[in-house]
């Protein structure tokens, strides 16, 4: 039994280094994957929208990094879902990184996620 704990928090503790890891995070979050689905194509352009301007004015119009760090793909390549959600709904106190929890809803906030991840990494 203490053995399997030490290896939970190993697995938690630990950079993504492995795919298995990957996948057993991916399997984690994949049952919130299909709350977004459903948002209307509205709501979707204005979330690009808010994006590429609202965060792009930050992070760049290309996502490649301002004032704030680059947030393309291979950025985050190795960044869980989970902290990117933290991130992106209560922002990174002390820093310009802002909340956007009052403005965007649950699964609006998985939308972005998926949208600067991809797709592979619902
Ligand atoms: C007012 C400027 C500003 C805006 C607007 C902004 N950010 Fe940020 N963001 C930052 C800064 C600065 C950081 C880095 C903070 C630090 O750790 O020093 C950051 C960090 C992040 C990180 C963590 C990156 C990493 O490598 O860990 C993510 C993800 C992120 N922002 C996503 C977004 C998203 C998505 C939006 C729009 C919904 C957004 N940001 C809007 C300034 C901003």
């Amino acid at each position: 039994m203490r053995k399997a704990i030490d290896s939970i928090w190993n697995l938690l503790g630990r950079p993504l280094k492995h795919t298995g890891q990957a996948m057993l995070l991916t399997l984690f979050f994949s049952s919130s994957t299909a709350a977004w689905a459903d948002l209307s194509s509205q709501e979707v352009a204005a979330l690009r929208h808010l994006l590429y301007q609202d965060c792009g004015s930050c992070h760049g119009l290309h996502l490649t990094g301002g004032l704030g760090p680059a947030i393309t793909r291979t950025a985050l390549q190795s960044k869980p879902t989970g902290y990117l959600f933290t991130v992106i709904a209560k922002g990174i106190p002390g820093t310009p990184m802002p909340p956007w929890e009052s403005l965007l809803s649950e699964k609006e906030i998985q939308w972005l996620i998926t949208e600067l991840k991809g797709p592979s990494t619902q």
